[in-house]
């Protein structure tokens, strides 16, 4: 089915990402959403396991039914491998990643990290963080850390994390370092739910871009997948549904759809030339996908701000989120 939306690559998930068979792919929040669209389309080019976070052991046995229903040709039960884990609770995620690291799982391919809350009320995580940022964010730093020994196994490792075009209303800064341990609620005198969830995706571009700067042999982008009603738009207030729904003038995406940048950036061919500045340069052009970059739907280099390809606060967020997970080995 073609996208409503944009233009970019022509990707067609299930005529362009290529055969995954030995492709160990790992993916939070599969349980729901877009990182669910994902998954049920990557297990039919038949990888040899998915790793799926989830907290809600019930949604991963509903997934697992799903597809055996759907594709009875497909083995769900013996590809899909559940790691129970709260994002939002950094120990569950160190243990989630041992369970993986103590596994005979050779490498890491693929690593998605969809899982997320959006315009959150204010809260901390069990680590004492904001608690957008700490589940879209320190989450999947922690799991990154812990795996890149993995990926760095893989002729081939992608990361892609998906943040959102919302990013543009991130605090003036970028991001409050000072009181990320506080619900930083008292910071905003309005709309701190989306000023926090901008912050938490700005943190997601600029990781990625970091550590594409640090670890050349890993790529890593991040993603936004375009507008696609899902659970976690149900369960934010009213209001917010109301200027959600106004803002994409009720031209959403299926979970499907909303999925296709994050399976390009993770199956198409890779640009090799030097990492540019984190804007995508226009390799995207010719269908490649360049390390660092941050790309709106499908493969187009993102609309960016100063602060999003601004080096010192990405190398500051790098410094800052190592210092904070030293104790997660
Ligand atoms: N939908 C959009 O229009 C849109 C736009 C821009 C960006 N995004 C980004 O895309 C990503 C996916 O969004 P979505 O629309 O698919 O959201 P969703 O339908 O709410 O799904 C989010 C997934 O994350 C999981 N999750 C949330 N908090 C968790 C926690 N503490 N521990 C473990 N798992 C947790 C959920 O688990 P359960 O299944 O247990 O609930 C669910 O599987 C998010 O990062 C979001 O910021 C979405």
């Amino acid at each position: 089915m073609p996208l409503k939306v944009g233009s970019g690559v022509d990707f067609v998930p299930d005529r362009d990402i290529p055969n995954l068979s030995n492709k160990v792919i790992f993916v939070t929040g599969g349980t729901g959403g877009l990182g669910k669209a994902a998954i049920l389309t990557l297990i039919k080019k038949k990888p040899s396991k998915i790793y799926v976070t989830a907290r809600n052991p019930s949604k991963f046995q509903d997934l697992v039914n799903e597809i055996q229903v759907e594709n009875p040709s497909i083995q769900a039960v013996s590809i899909l491998h559940l790691l129970n884990c709260d994002l939002a609770d950094l120990k569950t995620v160190q243990s989630a990643a041992h369970q993986v690291l103590t596994s005979t799982t050779p490498k890491l391919d693929i690593f998605i990290g969809s899982a997320g809350v959006f315009l959150a009320s204010p809260a901390l995580t069990k680590d004492g963080y904001e608690v957008q940022f700490g589940t879209n964010h320190m989450s999947h730093a922690l799991f990154i850390k812990l795996l890149l020994p993995l990926l760095q196994k893989s002729p081939d490792p992608r990361i892609v994390l998906f943040t959102s075009g919302a990013f543009a209303m991130h605090p003036a800064g970028g991001i409050l370092f000072d009181s990320l341990h506080t619900t930083q609620e008292k910071e905003f005198r309005i709309a701190a739910p989306w000023r926090l969830y901008a912050q938490s995706k700005l943190a997601n571009v600029l990781f990625c871009a970091e550590l594409a700067r640090r670890y050349a042999d890993v790529a890593a982008v991040s993603v936004h997948p375009g507008e696609v009603y899902t659970d976690g738009f149900a369960n934010v207030g009213q209001w917010s549904r109301r200027i959600l729904v106004a803002m994409s003038m009720n031209k959403f995406m299926t979970p499907e759809e909303g999925s296709r940048n994050a399976l390009w950036a993770v199956t198409a061919p890779l640009y090799k030339g030097e990492v540019g500045n984190g804007e995508g340069v226009k390799e995207s052009e010719k269908g490649l996908v360049v390390n660092g970059s941050y790309y709106e739907p499908v493969g187009v280099p993102g609309k960016h701000m100063r602060s999003s390809t601004d080096g010192d606060l990405a190398r500051r967020l790098w410094e800052w989120t190592e210092k904070e997970l030293e104790k997660f080995n």
